[in-house]
């Protein structure tokens, strides 16, 4: 086997036999393919497509490409969520702590950034000192004490995707179903949870801009999960427009916690009171949809979900007075009010370029080894449907220097459309597959 006749038969639109991608795999896994062919073959699979067999196969040969967590040592039904990817996604720092406080023992494997789309772990870095880089005895103690810990992926746990994810995020090549499906549920797979709770976003700021192709995605990923054994559900949500008002690391931290302290925009705090009730479905916690809403929610108000966000970011090696005092955070040391040039509703936010606005501010990479800085991004003072008057704020931009800001200003010209017509509004969320 070779690597030019795999990239050539995908090319030509041929699918890939098991051994040959379990080869592909396992040989850059160990660092002998180099990026330039790996990055070819990805952009053939992302212009051919892969069909469900080489999917699952995909899957298969990333999740046991290193270890597989084994979380038999945790008591109760293990629970892990994940975003298929959005604009301003904060779900996971405030689900998660939510579900652990009721109960659901919740094992995180989380990611970095990806094309224009936040990550977990950048979101969490942003806390002082906090440590995603957990031992996997570690990560077993404090979800055993405490119900709760979040890990980036570690080189031993399905590292092909690691360094495929790394590829794929400089390459163009992360918008493809079977890619992204391989990739997440690989991780899944190998980070041992009993029931995976997806959340597959849809829209301009979604990786699946189509409906349709949302719920196709979500059901080759519930496919994949039931077949590894998991019970796996996929919540269809909208990314039309960034979720929230926060976009960029701290700040997104910051937008979580003011959800968990009873606060927060109205559309993050429907996904995740929503992403938080089927994993207390799926942790069996309890078997009404009502109940586990009304459950989320006091969690909510009784301040419990913000004591258990307070004990990982302790446990983690994180500063917990952020909690308090958003000082704490680092903070960009240049705010510009983006204004409207005339009166209307604001029409549209076109959100992936808003997901670029941020990556190009520092907040996301350019190339694999860049740093990101955690303190630049976006505040939306509006969003789709507000009514805007000439000269208003539509977004407050948090930049490192001037040149940054005013290049992000130019940017938020084009991705904010001011008109006369109020649109219609989008549902937030499109429906559950299990
Ligand atoms: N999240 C992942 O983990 N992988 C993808 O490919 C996309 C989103």
């Amino acid at each position: 086997m070779n690597m030019l006749e795999l990239i050539i038969k995908k090319r030509d639109g041929h699918p890939l036999e098991k051994e040959e991608i379990d080869w592909f795999v396992s040989r850059y896994t160990g660092g002998e393919i180099p990026d330039y062919q790996v990055s070819a073959l990805l952009m053939a699979i992302f212009f051919q497509g892969m069909n469900d067999r080489e999917t699952r196969d995909l899957t298969m040969a990333m999740a046991y490409s290193g270890d597989c967590l084994k979380l038999d040592g945790i008591r109760g039904i293990k629970v892990d969520k994940h975003s298929t990817g959005g604009v301003g996604d904060k779900v996971t720092l405030i689900v998660a702590p939510i579900a652990a406080s009721l109960g659901v023992p919740v094992a995180k494997m989380s990611g970095r950034g990806l094309g224009f789309t936040g990550g977990t772990i950048d979101k969490l870095e942003s806390i002082p000192g906090f440590r995603t880089d957990l031992s996997e005895k570690e990560f077993e103690e404090f979800v055993n004490r405490d119900g709760i810990a979040i890990m980036g992926q570690t080189a031993e746990l399905a590292p092909a995707d690691k360094v495929l994810y790394a590829l794929r995020d400089v390459t163009g090549t992360v918008d493809n179903m079977s890619l992204i499906a391989s990739s997440i549920m690989s991780k899944k797979i190998a980070a041992g949870a009993d029931a995976i709770v997806l959340d597959v976003t849809c829209g301009q700021g979604a990786f699946m801009k189509k409906e349709e192709d949302a719920r196709l995605l979500g059901e080759k990923m519930v496919e994949i999960g039931k077949l590894a054994g998991l019970n796996t559900r996929a919540v269809i949500t909208d990314m039309e427009e960034p979720l929230g008002r926060n976009i960029g690391n701290a700040l997104e931290v910051q937008e979580a916690i003011d959800v968990l302290k009873g606060g927060g925009p109205e559309d993050t705090v429907t996904v995740c009171t929503e992403l938080a009730a089927q994993m207390l479905l799926a942790g069996e916690i309890t078997d009404s949809y009502e109940k586990a809403v009304s459950l989320v929610k006091e969690s909510i108000e009784s301040g419990k979900a913000l004591e258990k966000l307070e004990i990982l970011i302790r446990n983690q090696g994180g500063d917990p007075e952020v909690l308090k005092d958003y000082s704490r955070f680092k903070t960009a040391p240049v705010r510009r009010e983006f204004k409207a040039e005339a009166d209307g509703y604001l029409q549209r936010i076109i959100c992936d370029s808003v997901g670029n606005c941020v990556k190009s501010l520092g907040g996301g990479r350019e190339v694999k080894e860049q740093e990101i800085d955690p303190s630049v991004g976006l505040t939306l003072l509006k969003k789709t449907g507000d009514r805007v008057e000439k000269g208003e704020t539509i977004a407050v931009i948090h930049a490192a220097d001037e040149e940054h800001a005013g290049r992000a200003e130019k940017d938020l010209r084009e991705a904010c459309i001011v008109g006369t017509e109020k649109p219609e509004k989008r549902p937030l969320i499109y429906g559950i597959i299990q």
